[in-house]
Formats: C-alpha cells, sequence, structure tokens
C-alpha cells in the first residue's frame, strides 16, 4: 500500500480517528489542522513513530480563509505529489434559529462547512484526477429543524455537492459522504449529555467512533460505490416514533 489520505480537521475527535485507523491499514496521512498545532504535531510524531514506513505530514489553513484554502491542495501536492483520499472533516457547529442568525454566523458555518470543501474538492479533481472524496455532513440534513439553521444548511449543501461531484468526477473520483448522528459529545459536554440525546434515537445509544469507522471502510473497499450517503446515526434519520 502506498496511498496518502489529507483528512481536514485531523488533529483530535473524529479527524483523529479517521487518521490513526487509515495509518493502521497502511495509509500514509497529511493531517491538516487550523488552531491544534500542538495536537496536530503529536499526532504526526505519534504516526511516524508507529509507522516507519510510511509517510507523515501536516498542513495548517483556515478554512474560514478561501486564499488559505486554495493554497492547501497544491502545497501539498508540491511535497507529496498527488495523493489518492480527501477527507472534508473539519467543521464548525454553531447554534442560532434562522431569525437569530446574523451575517458573520452564517458565514462562518457556510465557508468552513460548504466553501472551504467546495475548493477542496475541485483542487482534488484537477490536481489529482484519481481517488476518493469522502464529505462529512450529519444526520439533521434529514431534518427541517432551524436551532442550528447555518450549520445544517452547510451541511444538506454538502451533500447536495457530493452527489454533483460524484457524477462529474466520475469515473477517475468516486465522492461520498458519511452522516453521524449521535458519536461524539461536543469539547464542553460529557458522556451523559450524549446518553441523554440518544434516548430519542432508534438505537437508544450513542454510536462512538466505529460506526464512523465502519463507514469509511465500507466506501473505501466498494469501489462500484460513488454519490451515497451512509447515515452512521443509530437510524436517528428515520424520525421519531412518537
Ligand atoms: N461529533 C459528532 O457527534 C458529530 C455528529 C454529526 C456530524 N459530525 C460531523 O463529523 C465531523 C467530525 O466531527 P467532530 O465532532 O470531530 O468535529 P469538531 O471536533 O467539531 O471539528 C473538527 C475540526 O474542525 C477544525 N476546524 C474548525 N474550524 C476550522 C477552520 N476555520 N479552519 C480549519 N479547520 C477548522 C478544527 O481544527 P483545529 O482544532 O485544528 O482548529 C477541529 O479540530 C464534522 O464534519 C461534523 O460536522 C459529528
Amino acid at each position: 500500500m502506498n496511498k496518502i489520505a489529507l483528512i481536514t480537521g485531523a488533529s483530535k475527535r473524529v479527524g483523529k480517528a479517521l487518521a490513526e485507523h487509515l495509518a493502521a491499514q497502511g495509509w500514509s496521512i497529511i493531517i491538516h489542522f487550523n488552531s491544534s498545532e500542538k495536537p496536530a504535531e503529536e499526532l504526526e510524531n505519534e504516526l511516524r513513530k508507529k509507522y516507519p514506513q510510511q509517510k507523515f505530514g501536516r498542513a495548517k489553513a483556515n478554512l474560514a480563509n478561501e486564499s488559505e484554502v486554495e493554497r492547501v491542495i497544491p502545497l501539498v501536492v508540491s511535497e507529496f505529489g498527488p495523493f489518492d483520499l480527501l477527507v472534508n472533516n473539519a467543521s464548525v457547529f454553531n447554534p442560532g434559529y434562522l431569525k437569530g442568525t446574523d451575517k458573520k454566523l452564517f458565514d462562518s458555518q457556510i465557508n468552513v462547512n460548504l466553501k472551504a470543501p467546495f475548493l477542496l474538492m475541485r483542487d482534488f479533481a484537477n490536481h489529482c484526477k484519481n481517488g476518493n472524496i469522502i464529505n462529512f455532513v450529519d444526520t439533521r440534513i434529514t431534518s427541517n429543524k432551524s436551532n442550528f439553521a447555518a450549520y445544517s444548511l452547510s451541511k444538506k449543501g454538502l451533500w447536495e455537492l457530493t452527489k454533483m461531484a460524484a457524477l462529474e468526477f466520475a469515473p477517475e473520483i468516486r465522492v461520498n459522504a458519511i452522516a453521524p448522528g449521535v458519536s461524539l459529545p461536543p469539547e464542553d459536554k460529557n458522556e451523559n449529555y450524549l446518553w441523554n440525546l440518544a434516548e430519542n434515537i432508534p438505537m437508544k445509544k450513542p454510536g462512538g467512533l466505529e460506526p464512523i469507522l465502519n463507514s469509511l471502510d465500507f466506501i473505501l473497499e466498494n469501489d462500484h460505490l460513488t454519490g451515497q450517503l451512509l447515515f452512521a446515526d443509530g437510524g436517528e434519520n428515520l424520525g421519531q416514533n412518537a
């Protein structure tokens, strides 16, 4: 295996788990980060030590800033050559009903969660030509609840973009999405918070990382799969039965 993946927001949480999981399968990994410089460096060192035959690197960019976004792929390609997998995992997640969403909140969610993936996907297709793109959306895209209005809209847009790109980039590049549900608590909340949320979903327990990692494997192993969305959400997308 001589494959290389760029994972956005890879220094912590889901992104870090994706990096560790793929590295254990022989992938070389480029860890994108923004504010988490130290965790990114520690992860790179940890992976380098564990898998000395593979390549590891870091790419810093604020995905809210389009000129920084547009530098990412050309820079990675100049150092590592055309690579095989782009995972759009980085995200912001801020609440606000429509009536309470100002331009700043709207722009922050759309820029990081939709515009940056759009530009990265475009650049991946133009520079790398072959491989896979996996976009992280959210089970919330199936609902019209507006308590995270700009966030939900950004993820709905990313799912539409996934299908559009799957059609345009085929057969050289497959483009799929994963929609987690109750998986990890936000950084300022604990496991109890998650178990309370999980009471309202069909499977009655938080998913943790495993369903997400299994979905990643399923996408990568299935070379006829494109334009698809895997819900790693314990059935939350089905709605509630009462
Ligand atoms: N956790 C869940 O239960 C859950 C549920 C549904 C969907 N999801 C989706 O799954 C994915 C991973 O979830 P997560 O909870 O692990 O995400 P997270 O911790 O909220 O964010 C992941 C990373 O995104 C990066 N990021 C945020 N703003 C950025 C910016 N302006 N520029 C560059 N990077 C930026 C951060 O990197 P730095 O720390 O380096 O700044 C952060 O570490 C996300 O797309 C999320 O929407 C997660």
